[in-house]
């Protein structure tokens, strides 16, 4: 069953199965998987062969585990989880835990029929990966029985730069083959992001002006208002070059602009989007402070909603040089894209919460109206909306009403919120169902881990190095100022339309 290309198949409802989640008791599980559990069951994505196994250093009870897993929400009764929760604990390193885990594994297998199909997802910190890992293979528990599988879900960070996600690699490689390793990025779990597929893919007049010949520029932003709120302590050695930009910033940058794959499978989009990381340039180190511009974010906001500057967070360095900010210039040296410059932006503390893509297209080669006519004329755009407000935009002129001959932008807006009645599912959901149908298509393969690591190690090498004072922003700005020369040196600027 593993790699089937399942992007595109109707039914998709996961087979008999235990979810083990590793670092159940943290704040991923109980902010974004356990919801996600509980929603797949709520509509009936679930098999009733289905258990679901926290495991952590915590000591809780199977009932009040599960009482975390079902909440507040009416769920008792669903047969899916119903009777079907454990929690394990213990230490990642020590053998007892994994032994207890395989004794409640075959327990739930005989009395679920959960059929010996077990998904391990690591939500754990970073440091526990490697033990939980070992801590499987010690046990036995990373090969599966005869037709049945074993997976392991691991979440980002994947490394810490490009030879520590090696090294990862290989430990995971010793236990797991790389058919069971789904590695979560999930952003790609959101509709949004998938829609930049069907945008480019499902439609034929796009194609034709998604090129050099057409864009100006593209500019991709994940603002962020929030500060880094109690995550401090795993922040100051992330920096939004590692938390945002290695993983979600080049996975959207990567749909936008690769080549059309032949199918929807896994290999075929994954090896467009390597492809397309790999002719991403890599800046010199002379280049770096033209091309990389990084900030953290100081006190501010309104005397009424006074934000904490990044250093006076909880768990931070008072005297820290981590950046809260990171803007850069790219460049895709392939036919498609040569010459285009790709300016990517991610924050925390922004003015507003919002994710998306722009392309910027040329003006027009000549122009039959007198240029005083065309004072509120912008550049013409396509925005993809990632969140919130999910949709497009197409930006465009048009002639404002009256006697005279003025030109004003104008905007053609859809949005999905208006056009379809359906629901998107969390992106969370979205990934776990598909982890547990076996399909890789949205997670993200070895190769295209370590093509992002070598997009922004070296900018992460240089910011370590220089010894300079870390630029700031105050919260609630939009960021600092020398993004705006990071964009302003080639006469652009950046979109900050809400
Ligand atoms: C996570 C980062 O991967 O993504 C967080 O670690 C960030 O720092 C979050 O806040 C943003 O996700 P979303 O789905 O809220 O845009």
């Amino acid at each position: 069953m593993d790699n089937a290309p399942q992007l595109a198949a109707p039914d998709r409802n996961a087979p008999p199965a235990t979810l083990v989640i590793f670092g159940a008791s943290g704040d991923l599980t109980r902010r974004k998987l356990l919801p996600a559990v509980e929603s797949l069951a709520r509509h009936n994505r679930l098999p009733n062969e289905f258990a679901l196994v926290g495991v952590a250093r915590t000591p809780m009870e199977d009932h009040q585990f599960a009482a975390s897993a079902l909440g507040s929400r009416s769920l008792a009764d669903k047969a899916q989880l119903q009777g079907g929760i454990r929690y394990v604990s213990g230490g990642y390193d020590d053998p007892a835990t994994y032994k207890r885990l395989a004794e409640t594994l075959d327990e739930l297998d005989a009395t679920r029929g959960t059929a010996g199909n077990r998904i391990f997802y690591l939500s754990t910190p970073a440091e526990a990966f490697e033990p939980v890992i070992n801590g499987l293979a010690g046990a036995g528990l990373n090969v599966a029985r005869e037709g049945s599988f074993a997976r392991l879900v691991i979440e980002k960070p994947y490394g810490h730069d490009l030879a520590s996600a090696r090294e990862l690699d290989g430990i995971v490689h010793a236990a797991f083959d790389e058919p069971q390793v789904f590695r979560i990025d999930h952003y790609l779990g959101k509709d949004t992001v998938q829609n930049v597929l069907a945008l480019r893919f499902a439609n034929a007049i796009f194609q034709p002006i998604w090129n050099r010949s057409w864009v100006d520029h593209v500019q991709i932003t994940v603002a962020e208002t929030l500060g880094v709120g109690t995550r401090g302590g795993f922040y100051e050695h992330a920096g939004a070059m590692r938390d945002i930009v290695q993983n979600h910033v080049l996975q959207v940058l990567a749909l936008a602009l690769m080549e059309p794959p032949a199918s929807f499978d896994a290999e075929g989009l994954r090896n467009e989007k390597v492809k397309l990381l790999q002719a991403i340039r890599l800046p010199t180190d002379r280049d770096i402070a033209d091309v990389a511009v990084r900030g953290q974010y100081t006190r501010g906001g309104t005397r009424e909603d006074l934000m904490a500057g990044y250093r006076d967070e909880v768990g931070v360095d008072p005297l820290s040089r981590t950046e809260t900010y990171a803007a850069m210039r790219l460049n895709v040296d392939n036919w498609r894209w040569a010459g285009v410059p790709f300016y990517v932006r991610t924050g925390k503390r922004l003015p507003a919460r919002l994710t998306e893509v722009a392309l910027q297209f040329q003006r027009p080669p000549h122009l039959p109206i007198p240029t005083n006519q065309l004072t509120d004329l912008e550049a013409d755009a396509l925005i993809l909306r990632i969140q919130p407000n999910e949709g497009i935009s197409l930006r465009f002129g048009a002639k404002v009403p009256g006697h005279s001959f003025r030109v004003r932008t104008a905007s053609m807006d859809f949005s999905y919120e208006q056009t379809f009645r359906e629901e998107s599912p969390e992106a969370y959901e979205r990934l776990l169902l598909d982890a547990l149908l076996g399909d890789p298509t949205l997670f993200i393969r070895t190769d295209e881990v370590e093509q992002c690591w070598r997009i922004v190690d070296p900018i992460i090498e240089h910011w370590a190095a220089d010894k300079s004072p870390i630029p700031t922003y105050e919260a609630a700005s939009w960021g600092p100022t020398d993004a705006d020369r990071l964009i302003g040196r080639s006469g652009r600027k950046w979109r900050n339309e809400v």
